[in-house]
């Protein structure tokens, strides 16, 4: 079991987790982990000596709930047929932020764990700074360059090096609707944002919480990147939120699109604040909420819950946004572990990247495979649609990295983001042309 723990000066040097000197990532590596806490995460069994290789895998993620824990035990039970142990760091925290801080902290201390789960532009900043581990001749017999989408190899090599294996792709651009409630009032699927307004009027009437949402900064910003794609269309969306147009971030549309965000969230309870994203999927599940807005992770909980699509549930694209994916993929960063565990990470990126495995897995997490030649047919019918969706978006141009999911923009930009965006929510920022001039602040000084 791995603890918090104060790591001193002594168990650093001691350890032989301890990683090479930086080289040219050095300067960098001192200005990434200046904000790591100082409480740092350390392993049971810390410093003991390994003659043979670890037949262990150590991963950090924040895969804590219902739907999550039961899709990573798919994982688990995979490397366990082969033999290797599971080394649990699990961070809570949805979206990550509290896991990502942890693992600051771990690096920081030069404990790395075998992998962690990680989002784009953070994969590419440890790449940067020098502390992550090469697949590459794994990858080359695997076929990865073949099998895995560009649109995800952006993130996971670097500098030519395969540095992560990508697990999956989520998208964020859904509406997860209950279908007993959606039957009670009468509601049909909206297909412009003002229908959207509407339904969730009808539901306000009939004495149902209309939108089921956690006040928390990355679940508003997920909500939000689907509001500036409806808002403004694919292209605006592509060129305020993954170029970072200034003209964009500051036009009228970006505007409306704040307006839109203070039009929708008058439909969530008094108790937003603070919920966790599957307490809030969780209340549409039993019918006290009609809807929520949020990454096809929230599936997972309705797996969980052995609720079936069309049945129990419908999944429909955020109105206005059909043909388009918002996307985010969960990687996990391999990093450069002594050599006697390479033989474990190398086992858990095989693992993670076979073909039975990103049917298994994503089949209960919600998302859909990281490779373009795993069949969809055990996908169930919102998972099908993810499968298709994915496909024609990329084929059409139509596939953009989601700003609020790590692959809009750097850490820095995507929290700059996130922080506007909730000060919106919560009505610290009062007016959208105050939004859209902090917004565009912020963006500038992150950069
Ligand atoms: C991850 C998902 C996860 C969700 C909620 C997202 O950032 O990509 O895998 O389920 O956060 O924790």
């Amino acid at each position: 079991m791995w603890c918090l723990a104060a790591l001193t000066a002594e168990d650093i040097r001691r350890s032989r987790w301890v990683s090479p000197p930086l080289t040219n990532g050095r300067i960098f590596m001192r200005k990434f982990l200046s904000s790591a806490a100082l409480a740092v995460v350390m392993m049971a069994g810390f410093g003991s000596a390994h003659a043979a290789d670890v037949k262990e895998v150590q991963m950090l993620h924040w895969w804590t709930s219902g739907g999550e824990a039961a899709a990573l035990n798919v994982l688990k039970q995979d490397l366990a047929k082969e033999g290797f142990a599971w080394k649990d760091v699990p961070v809570a925290g949805g979206g990550g932020d509290a896991a990502m801080t942890a693992l600051k902290a771990m690096v920081a201390a030069g404990t790395y764990p075998t992998a962690s789960q990680m989002l784009g532009y953070t994969v590419l900043d440890y790449a940067q700074a020098g502390v992550m581990g090469d697949l590459t001749e794994t990858a080359k017999k695997e076929g990865w360059d073949k099998s895995v989408p560009a649109a995800l190899q952006k993130f996971s090599v670097y500098d030519g090096k395969w540095v992560a294996a990508p697990v999956n792709v989520h998208s964020v651009n859904w509406l997860w609707i209950n279908k007993s409630v959606m039957d009670k009032i009468g509601g049909t699927q909206p297909k412009t944002f003002d229908d959207l307004i509407a339904l969730l009027d009808k539901a306000k009437a009939a004495g149902v919480i209309p939108l089921a949402l956690g006040g928390q900064n990355w679940q508003e910003a997920t909500m939000f990147d689907s509001i500036v794609l409806s808002t403004g269309g694919p292209e605006f969306y592509k060129k305020a939120f993954n170029d970072l147009d200034e003209e964009s971030l500051k036009s009228d549309t970006m505007k409306k699109s704040f307006d839109n965000l203070a039009k929708i969230i008058k439909y969530v309870d008094p108790n937003f604040s603070g919920r966790d994203w599957n307490l809030a999927t969780a209340m549409v599940i039993k019918g006290d909420a009609l809807v929520q807005v949020m990454g096809d992770w929230a599936k997972g909980e309705f797996v969980a819950a052995k609720k079936k699509p069309n049945t129990d549930f419908l999944c429909y694209r955020f109105p206005g946004t059909d043909g388009s994916v918002v996307y985010n993929s969960d990687m996990f960063g391999m990093f450069n572990v002594p050599d006697d565990r390479k033989a474990a990470q190398v086992a858990l990126a095989k693992a993670t990247l076979s073909k039975s495995f990103q049917s298994a897995f994503n089949v209960v997490k919600g998302s859909v495979p990281a490779r373009t030649d795993v069949s969809d047919k055990d996908f169930d019918a919102c998972g099908k649609k993810g499968i298709a969706d994915l496909k024609a978006a990329n084929e059409g141009g139509t596939l953009f990295g989601s700003l609020a999911q790590g692959y809009g923009a750097p850490p820095a930009i995507a929290n700059a983001y996130k922080d506007v965006v909730s000060k919106f929510v919560h009505g610290q920022i009062k007016t959208s042309d105050e939004a859209v001039t902090q917004l565009v602040q912020a963006i500038d000084d992150a950069r």
